[in-house]
C-alpha cells in the first residue's frame, strides 16, 4: 500500500500566516495595555474620561491637525463630520467608486446622493480628471448640487489632495477626507489630519492605529467644526448642558479604547517602519510577478493593507490559502455594484471594476518576520506559476 502522501503545500493550522494578527502585538503591549485599562476601571469614568482628551491632545500634536475630537467608529466619524458640514438631501458628495462601503454609506445616512468617481489604475485612489467630468455631470443634469468632495486615502495612501483642493475650489466644495485607513501617512512634512481641512479617521482592531472594538475620531483646522462635532457626538448637548443645540448621536469613543490606543500610539512610529519595510520587502521580490503598490514621490503611505494586482485571482487566492497564506480582497465589488448603492450608479467606472476582478491583499502587520514574508513571496511566485 503506497503511503498516503501529504500535499507539498499543505501546512498545520499553527504554521499559518494571517492576513493581520493582532495576537502577537497584544502579548508585546499586554503590560502597559493592562495597566492603562485598570486605571480606568479604578476612576470609572467609562464615558469622556480623561484618556480621551489625552488621546485627541496626543492625536493632535502627532498629526499637526488643531483639533482632535475622538467618535465611536470611523463610519461615525465620517457622518458627524458630514453632519457638521450641514451636508443635506439635494447634495452631492463626490466619493471614489473603489473603496469600502462606509465611505458612500456615511454620504447616504445624511440623506445626501453619493456620486461615484473611477480611481487611479496606479495609485487606486480618486483620479482628479474623472473628478472634473463627474462634477461637470452633476452640474448639467442640474438635479443636485455639488457640495463636498471625500476622497479616500485606500490602503494608508494619501489621495492627490492638491490636486483635488484645486478642483473643490473652483467649485467651491468642501474637501472631508476619509482616512480610515491611513493614520500616520504623510504627504511631504505633513501627517494624515492636517492634509485636509477636515478629516475623518478609524481605529478599527485592524488599522494601523487600532483599539480593541469601535473607535475613530474627527481631525480638523476648524474651530467651528470642531465645536460642532464635539456637540453632535454626545446627543446635540453643548459641555455639560441639558439642551440639545443640534441633532446628534451617541457617537463618543469609549474611554478603555482611548486607553488601548494611548498605549499603541507609544510604539506607532517604530510600527509603521515595520510596516515600510515590510512592504519594500515585498515589493522587491514580488515586483517580476504582480503588479505591486505604487508610492508616488512625496507621499508617505501607513500600508494598513498590502495589496497586489493579479489575473485569475480567484485561484491565485485559493493556492495561497492551501499555502497557509491569509489573503484579504479590499474589495471584490465597486460601490455601484453593492446592491445598497445601486441607485446611484450611472457613471462609467472601468478601473473600479477592473481592479474589484484583480486586488490581493497579503498578510500586513508590523509582528511579521522577514521570514515570513519571504514565505509569502515564495508561495505567490508559485501560485502565480501555477495558474
Ligand atoms: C475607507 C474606509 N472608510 C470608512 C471605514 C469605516 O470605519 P469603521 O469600521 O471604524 O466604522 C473604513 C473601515 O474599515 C474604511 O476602510
Amino acid at each position: 500500500m503506497s503511503p498516503v502522501r501529504t500535499p507539498v503545500l499543505a501546512v498545520a493550522n499553527d504554521d499559518r500566516i494571517g492576513l493581520f494578527d493582532l495576537q502577537r502585538q497584544r502579548a508585546r503591549l499586554e503590560a502597559d495595555i493592562k495597566a492603562r485599562m485598570d486605571a480606568v476601571l479604578a476612576h470609572g469614568q467609562f464615558i469622556l474620561g480623561p484618556e480621551v482628551e489625552t488621546l485627541e491632545k496626543r492625536l493632535a500634536t502627532y498629526t499637526g491637525a488643531k483639533h482632535v475630537v475622538a467618535v465611536s467608529s470611523g463610519r461615525d466619524a465620517l457622518m458627524i463630520a458630514l453632519m457638521a458640514m450641514d451636508v443635506r438631501p439635494g447634495d452631492a458628495v463626490f466619493v471614489p467608486a473603489f473603496t469600502f462601503a462606509a465611505t458612500a454609506g456615511a454620504v447616504a445616512s445624511v440623506g445626501a446622493s453619493p456620486v461615484f468617481v473611477d480611481v487611479d489604475p496606479a495609485t487606486h485612489n480618486m483620479d482628479p480628471a474623472d473628478l472634473e467630468r463627474a462634477i461637470a455631470e452633476v452640474e448639467a443634469a442640474g438635479q443636485l448640487k455639488p457640495t463636498a468632495v471625500m476622497p479616500v486615502d485606500l490602503y494608508g495612501l494619501p489621495a492627490d489632495y492638491p490636486a483635488i483642493a484645486a478642483i473643490a475650489d473652483r467649485h467651491g466644495m468642501a474637501v472631508l477626507a476619509d482616512a480610515a485607513q491611513s493614520m500616520g501617512g504623510a504627504s511631504g512634512n505633513r501627517r494624515v489630519g492636517a492634509l485636509a481641512p477636515i478629516t475623518a479617521t478609524s481605529f478599527y482592531p485592524t488599522k494601523p492605529l487600532g483599539c480593541y472594538g469601535d473607535g475613530g475620531a474627527v481631525l480638523t483646522e476648524r474651530e467651528d467644526l470642531a465645536d460642532r462635532v464635539r456637540m453632535i457626538r454626545s446627543h446635540g448637548r453643548q459641555g455639560t448642558g441639558d439642551a440639545a443645540m443640534v441633532l446628534g448621536l451617541t457617537g463618543r469613543l469609549d474611554t478603555i479604547q482611548a486607553a488601548v490606543l494611548l498605549a499603541k500610539l507609544e510604539v506607532f512610529d517604530v510600527e509603521l517602519g515595520r510596516r515600510r519595510a515590510i512592504a519594500a520587502r515585498y515589493n522587491k521580490g514580488l515586483a517580476d510577478v504582480v503588479a505591486v503598490p505604487t508610492v508616488p514621490d512625496g507621499l508617505e503611505s501607513a500600508h494598513a493593507i498590502y495589496t497586489v494586482r493579479v489575473r485569475h485571482r480567484d485561484q491565485v487566492r485559493a493556492r495561497l490559502d492551501a499555502a497557509g497564506i491569509g489573503t484579504g480582497l479590499f474589495y471584490s465589488l465597486a460601490l455601484h455594484q453593492h446592491p445598497a448603492f445601486r441607485q446611484f450608479d450611472g457613471r462609467r467606472l472601468d478601473v473600479s471594476e477592473r481592479l474589484a476582478s484583480e486586488v490581493l491583499a497579503l498578510p500586513m502587520h508590523p509582528d511579521l518576520s522577514d521570514e515570513e514574508v519571504d514565505r509569502v513571496i515564495a508561495a505567490v511566485k508559485a501560485a502565480v506559476a501555477e495558474t
